[in-house]
Formats: structure tokens, sequence, C-alpha cells
């Protein structure tokens, strides 16, 4: 029996979503547990992309998906995104989704409020997906949140929005100078999206215990990267939530011990999107070719990503934050052809070298990454199923992943397909 995270190792968009969809095979439920609609993951599967923002990866592999407590969700783009996958010919219903009761529910004004502070922030903005996710977590945190459960009670419903929204709009008028919001209209169009949702409702923890103690498997699928960690990534430039693997078991309602595995997924150069420190951007014409191969665009926000060169420090970190057990190699392909190849293996800072990632953003800002270089290959490896028919300088760079963040490579991915995979090793077999 096994029950693995999978975890972004750098900020975001490594390939969760490829690799959830191609390891939920061996799974029996599939469960976000943070984070919200500012997640994109692609899956593609025989030429045909879907892309996910709440409803769990699991999902076109027909197995049980739940969207745990620790996630802030948008009912109105959950509604959205069921319409979409069930136009696609995907079975998706109560008895495939289930919402925790606990999830935190995306407001009208959690959107108004994110979006108007990043534009009164100007040049100093996060450049955030402007979804509502900061606000969310905020409320949560200080205790003014709707949960689910809140939602499906009418009349309590009501009454706290009555208490809340004098709140917000004064925020929102003195402070942001925007628009206020009116809690009838909210009530009415809440009220209707909880009833199209209340069968989806249900206790995540409970079936979760259940399932381990029959033996199911459980795959954990976090959004965003280690990177965009609330307390361990490049705070303020972070999201809101934990992204670590740690939160699995807080956002889901289950305890660590039924986790037996960690798998981090690394994208084979490093992309952000959004500001906030990057020591290994490119800004020069690799950096665009890179972009471009890769089709560097954000599934969320369609944001041009900056690309650099992958960072062993801040891979390290992750296979430290996350306890991973193996690696999963993304993208791999978009290297094709380049004459040579970057890895960065330390930072020097005031002339000495730093191997753990500072968290200060000014000592990062004055960091210069220390690079060591390597021979690339011409061969396109899209193709490749093996991991020994791989170009000799493809492996050997891949090697040197493994001995640098001291953790084994399980997965190479070549290419956005499904089947444009090799597999060295499954932690579910
Ligand atoms: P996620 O947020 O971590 O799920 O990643 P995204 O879906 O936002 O971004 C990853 C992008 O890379 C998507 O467009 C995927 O289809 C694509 N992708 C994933 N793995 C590979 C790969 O090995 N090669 C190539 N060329 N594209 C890939
Ligand atoms: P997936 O799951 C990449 C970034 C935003 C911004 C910061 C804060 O697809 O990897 P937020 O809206 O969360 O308050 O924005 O976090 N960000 C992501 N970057 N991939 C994501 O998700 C992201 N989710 C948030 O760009 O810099
Ligand atoms: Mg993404």
């Amino acid at each position: 029996m096994a029950n693995i995270v999978i975890v972004g190792t750098q900020w975001g968009d490594e390939g969760k979503g490829k690799i959830v969809d191609l390891l939920a095979e061996y799974a029996d439920y599939v469960v976000r547990f943070q984070g919200g609609n500012n997640a994109g993951h692609t899956m593609v599967v025989n030429g045909e992309q879907f892309i996910s923002h709440l409803v769990p990866s699991g999902i076109l592999q027909g197995k049980i998906c739940f969207i745990g407590n620790g996630l802030v969700v948008d009912p109105e783009v959950l509604v959205e995104e069921i319409d979409y996958l069930t136009g696609k010919g995907i079975a998706v219903g109560p008895e495939n989704l289930k919402i925790s009761e606990r999830a935190q529910v995306i407001m009208p004004y959690h959107k108004m409020i994110d979006n108007a502070r990043e534009k009164m922030k100007g040049d100093k903005k996060i450049g955030t997906t402007g979804r509502g996710i900061g606000p969310c977590y905020e409320d949560k945190a200080c205790r003014r949140g709707f949960r689910f459960v809140d939602l499906l009670d009418e009349a309590g419903f009501k009454e706290k929005l009555d208490t809340v929204i004098p709140e917000k709009n004064f925020y929102l008028k003195e402070f942001l100078n925007d628009e206020p919001v009116d809690a009838d209209a909210i009530y009415s169009q809440y009220s209707q999206l909880a009833k199209r949702l209340a069968p989806y409702v249900a206790n995540i923890s409970v079936e979760l215990y259940d399932a381990a103690r029959q033996g199911r498997q459980i795959l954990f699928e976090g959004a965003q990267g280690t990177h965009l960690d609330i307390d361990h990534g490049t705070y303020p430039f972070v999201t809101s939530s934990n992204t670590v693997s740690g939160n699995a078991c807080c956002g889901s309602g289950i305890g660590p011990k039924e986790i037996t595995g960690v798998t981090g997924i690394v994208k084979a150069y490093t992309t952000r999107v959004g500001a906030g420190p990057f020591p290994t951007e490119l800004s020069d014409d690799i950096g665009d070719a890179i972009q471009k191969k890769g089709a560097e665009f954000g599934a969320t926000t369609g944001r041009k990503r900056r690309c650099g060169w992958l960072d062993l420090v801040i891979l390290r970190n992750s296979v430290r934050l996350n306890g991973i057990t193996g690696l999963v190699i993304t993208k791999l392909d978009v290297l094709d052809g380049l004459e040579s190849l970057n890895i960065c293996t330390g930072y020097e800072y005031k002339g000495k070298l730093i191997k753990d990632f500072p968290a200060s953003l000014d000592v990062l800002a004055e960091c210069q990454p220390v690079y060591e270089t390597h021979p690339g290959w011409a061969e396109d490896v899209t193709g490749i199923r093996n991991f020994d028919d791989l170009p000799e300088n493809a492996i050997k760079y891949l090697r040197r992943i493994e001995e640098l963040a001291d953790a084994p490579i399980h997965i190479v991915s070549v290419g956005p397909g499904r089947d444009e995979t090799i597999v060295l090793k499954n932690e579910f077999v």
C-alpha cells in the first residue's frame, strides 16, 4: 500500500498535472490539499489537452477525486470546471468528486480586493493570479471566512454575510477606492451555487481514513511549488498557503503516518510567473529560446513565464523541506539542441559561497549563481522511452542532478503527452 504526495520543487508549473494524471492510474483516490484556482494543471491524453484549476488531475483516469479542507474554492469556477470536463466527455459527479465541508469559499470581494491591492501596489505588486487566493486565506486565518458547510446553512449564511459585508465595503470603498459589493446579490448568487454543489460536499477526512484502513492507495496533488510556500518560499513573493508535502496532512485531514512517499517534480530548467527573486533567470537569447520551445505561458493567466537555468540550491532546499523520496524531471526535451547547459550549484554572496537558500530577499538580490557547465545534446529525445537510450550527455546531466540533489530520479518526462515518459521507478507498485 502506498500513499504518495506530489509537490512542485521550484516556483510552480513543473508539470505536476501531467505526472498526477500518469500516476493516478495506480491510485484509488486523488486529493488536492491546498491552493485554489491559482493553479493550472495541464494534462495531454491522446493529443487532447485538458487544464484543471480545482478538480484534481486524477479525474481523467476515472479516480475518486477529493478537494480537501486546505483549499480556497471559488464555487463559480468549480461549477464551470465540472461543466467543462463533462463537455469533454469526462464523467464528473458527486460519486467521483467530493468537496470537503470545511474547504473555504472564495467570495466576490476576495477577488476584488486581490486585484485592487495589486493595482495600488503598482510596480511593487506580487503579480498574483487575481483569483482572490490571498484575501480568502486571510479571512480563514482571522475566522471570518465561509466554509462550504456554512454556505449550506441558508439562514446562518445570510446572517454572517450581513456582519461581514459592511467591513468589506468600508475597506473596498475607503481604502481601495473600489466599488462596494451588494450583500443580497452575493446571497442570491452563492445560494444558487451552494444548491448546485451541495451533493458534492462531504467529510473528506472520514472517507480518507476509511480508504487508508482498507489499503486503498491515495495520491495527494500539490499545487504551486515549494518556493511559493508561505513559510518556506521567497516571502512576500509567494502564494498564501503551505505548498510543501507536510500540508498534505493538514489540508486533507489525515495523519502523517499514512504518507509513504513524496515525489518532487522538477522542470529540467527553471521558470517563474509573477514577480520575485529568481537567481538563475536568463534575460538573453537562451532564456527566450527556452520560453518559446517550452511554450512557457501560464496555464491560468496566460502570462509569459520567466525562464532560467536549473538551480540546485532550490532543489536541495525542496528535497529537505518536503522529505522527497523520488524526483521526476520534466521537459527534458525542451533542452534538446542546446550547445551547453548550466547547473547552479551554489550562490556567491559577498565573496563567500552559500549552499542554502537565504531567507532575506536583500541577501538573495546580491547572490550570484555559481554554475557548472555541461555539454548539451543534439538529438530529439521525445520518442525515447528507455533511460539508457537517452543521449549520453542527457544521462550525465540527469545523473549530476541526482548527485547534487541527493535524491533518486524515478521518472523523466520527454513531452507533454501521458505516454511521453520514461519510468524508472513507480512507488505505487
Ligand atoms: P503544473 O502547474 O505543474 O501542472 O504545470 P503546468 O501544466 O502549468 O505547466 C507545465 C506545461 O508543460 C504544460 O503545458 C504541460 O503540458 C507541459 N509539459 C509537461 N511535461 C512536459 C514535458 O516533458 N515536455 C514538454 N515539452 N512539455 C511538458
Ligand atoms: P500551479 O499549481 C505558478 C504565483 C503567482 C504569484 C504568486 C501569488 O499551476 O503550479 P496568488 O494568486 O497565489 O496569490 O499569487 O504565486 N502562482 C503560481 N505560479 N504556478 C502556480 O500554480 C501558481 N499559483 C500561484 O504567479 O507570483
Ligand atoms: Mg501550472
